[in-house]
């Protein structure tokens, strides 16, 4: 049971790369958090090591794909913790490199709407019930650069699309939020030395956790309905 004062956070995916990062910062800023993943053991590990570090933190089995498993993911948090203040949808899927908008692979599509759109879907209207409890929430969506209208190329086509449609998610949340306390953001990370990217990159995923962290943890006059990198508002 986290202590009344403490805020409590949900991060999905958060048994490696960006999630793992987040959760730790989060709870080095004083907020016990519900690291969730589809693995359960796989996220204690990450949970033991918060732990050793004097940090509080908990694991929880989520997978996002599954309505069940996010519904007792939900409920289990509120019923121990009795509150909800926070979630970072991080959970999410690349599968479709070179895929060509022009000859689909519907099943890979179909994957990647589910993790990436439904998912954090999902996991906001278990999440937006005990917020409104409070009067009180900060949703981060992970997107990406790749799903910027703006500057939109070909191939990754249904990471794109899906990350797309969770930046539309977010807008069309924060409306319908607006008013109650919970302030809904999209952060793109940057490209980060992840088992996503590849290695390609020197970012370090705690370099792409800082912004998500900073947006989970914004004052009441904070924006929302933004979609921000390196905590500035970029085109979408
Ligand atoms: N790396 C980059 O360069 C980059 C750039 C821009 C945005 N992003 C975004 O950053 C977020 C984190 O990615 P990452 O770079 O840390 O990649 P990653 O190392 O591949 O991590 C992805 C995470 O999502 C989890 N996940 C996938 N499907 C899930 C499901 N159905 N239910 C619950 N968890 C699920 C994975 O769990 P398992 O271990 O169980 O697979 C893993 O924890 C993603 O949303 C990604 O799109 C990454």
């Amino acid at each position: 049971m986290a202590d009344d004062d403490i805020k409590v956070a949900v991060v999905t995916g958060a048994n490696r790369g960006l999630g793992a990062a987040i959760a730790r910062k989060l709870a080095e800023q004083g907020l016990h958090v519900v690291l969730a993943g589809r693995n359960e053991y796989s996220v204690e590990r990450v949970v033991s090591e918060l732990l050793k570090d004097g940090l509080a933190a908990s694991s929880h089995q989520l997978d996002v794909n599954d309505p069940a498993s996010v519904a007792r993911a939900f409920a289990d948090t509120a019923k121990q913790h009795g509150r909800l203040d926070v979630l970072v949808n991080n959970a999410g899927i690349a599968i479709d490199r070179g895929q060509l908008a022009a000859s689909p692979d519907f099943e890979r599509i179909r994957s990647a709407l589910d993790t990436n759109l439904l998912g954090a879907w999902r996991c906001c209207a278990a999440a937006i019930p005990e917020m409104k409890k409070n009067d009180y929430g900060r949703i981060v969506n992970i997107t990406s650069h790749l799903a910027s209208l703006a500057t939109m190329g070909d191939t990754n086509v249904s990471y794109r699309v899906s990350k797309a449609a969770l930046n539309a998610l977010t807008r069309v949340l924060a409306a319908e939020l607006a008013g109650t306390g919970i302030l809904v953001n999209a952060c793109s990370p940057g490209r980060m030395n992840t088992r996503m990217a590849y290695g390609e990159t020197d970012r370090t995923p705690e370099e792409g956790a800082e912004t998500p962290v900073w947006l989970a943890t914004l004052p009441p006059d904070g924006p929302t309905g933004g979609l921000f990198a390196n905590r500035k508002p970029i085109d979408w």
